[in-house]
């Protein structure tokens, strides 16, 4: 059974766009080896658009770019197996992929078996070039079915840009996980708009079928193919991957892990945070409060982008894990520091039940003792506190 947790794993796309080659994705498979993303869970090696001739063989085959890829896609996802790790590849449910290289549209069954016999063992699914009077739905029926008659057991990666409520159907036809959202950009305010647009949604995330808000951009400070926008900060980064982790998104690491600084390396492979992601019971999470600040009206006019456009600034959420383990998370999309109060009868935890939380910062893995009734922290603009909490009996 695969997809019983969010998939984690490396994608080509942010960072390398068309340069992309077979030598790229086994340095890229043997990083994820020996620098321990492996053993944090990071298992599908995946390479994007762009890996295919503009034309099919004579037999309507995909044909892999001899160029880049001059001992063909089985040689490719041998290496990736022979390593312990899985291969993932892409197409599309148009005519044309999104960078115009052929695409599956009524070519389903056959690339679904093409792809069997190359090892592969995740299909990322895009959706441009889509013919204005076929049916989004039945399209992705078909690809899910080819790839169950495949032979092979492979994930359907569903990348429809939540085109038709896919949140409503996706999980009915068969997808493994469906991207909810237009493409991330290496940005602030991209990530932002994507986890907010989503926050109805994560409760028709769950095993088997997950919400995927698109690849990380942690750790690409504006380097690669999708840097447009103001280059992210750390603590920005810091929000971006603990965001995902809360909304248990597929983890899919966009930035170059070849080149990746110490600090952002020791982010995305936070044992903490990451078992948020992970964790069993695969619970949205619940929103105890969100808040907006009061810009003032002289402020308005300058304010930069995020403060124009991001209605709420102010959120605390509440994660309930397995093993009676809970997250309290605390963001702050201001620009300054604010100071932000968690009740915990909001979070239902009364004064009067006598209980209250231990508290382990999730970032640092510090512990903070036991709080009760309320929590008062103070969090720096674009920035995030995330405490990975236990229920404790005061009174005993
Ligand atoms: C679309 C997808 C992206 C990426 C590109 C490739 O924009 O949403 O994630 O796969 O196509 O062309």
């Amino acid at each position: 059974m695969i997809a019983q947790l969010p998939p984690m794993g490396w994608n080509s796309w942010n960072t390398f766009g068309k340069d992309i080659s077979e030598e790229l994705l086994f340095q890229i498979t043997d990083t994820i080896i020996e620098e321990g993303y492996r053993e944090a869970g990071y298992e599908y090696v995946i390479v994007d658009d762009c890996w295919a001739l503009k034309e099919r063989d004579p037999e309507g085959n995909l044909v892999p770019d001899p160029e880049k890829f001059p001992h063909g896609m089985k040689a490719v996802a041998d290496y990736i197996h022979s390593k312990g790790l899985k291969f993932g590849i892409y197409s599309c449910a148009g005519i044309l992929t999104c960078a115009g290289y052929p695409s599956s549209y009524d070519h389903e069954y056959q690339d679904a078996r093409q792809f069997a016999r190359w090892g592969v063992d995740y299909l990322k699914y895009d959706f441009c070039n889509f013919p204005d009077n076929a049916d989004c739905k039945n399209r992705y029926l078909t690809m899910s079915m080819a790839l169950k008659a495949s032979g092979r057991e492979i994930l359907f990666a569903a990348c429809n840009w939540g085109t038709e409520d896919s949140w409503n159907w996706m999980r009915s036809i068969g997808a493994h996980t469906y991207r909810s959202t237009g493409d991330i950009f290496d940005n602030y305010q991209s990530f932002i708009r994507i986890f907010q647009s989503q926050l109805p949604h994560f409760s028709q995330s769950a095993p088997f079928c997950f919400n995927d808000i698109d690849m990380l951009t942690v750790g690409m400070y504006n380097k690669g193919n999708v840097a447009i926008g103001k280059a992210c900060t750390d603590n920005e980064y810091r929000m971006q991957f603990s965001l995902w982790c809360l909304a248990g998104s597929p983890l899919i690491i966009g930035a170059n892990i070849l080149e990746l600084n110490p600090a952002m390396k020791e982010l995305l492979l936070n044992k903490r945070l990451i078992a948020i992601d992970q964790d069993p019971e695969c619970r949205p999470p619940y929103l105890v409060s969100q808040r907006s600040v009061k810009i003032p009206e002289e402020d308005r006019e300058n304010a930069i982008e995020p403060l124009r456009c991001i209605k709420d600034q102010l959120y605390i959420f509440l994660k309930i894990l397995s093993d009676n383990t809970f997250v309290v998370a605390y963001y702050n999309l201001f620009e300054q520091e604010q100071e932000m109060l968690f009740s915990f009868a909001d979070a239902g935890i009364p004064y009067a039940s006598g209980y209250g939380f231990t508290m382990e910062d999730a970032f640092t893995g510090e512990s903070i003792g036991v709080v009760r009734d309320y929590q008062r922290v103070t969090v720096p603009g674009h920035d995030c506190k995330l405490y990975i909490c236990k229920l404790v009996d005061c009174n005993a």
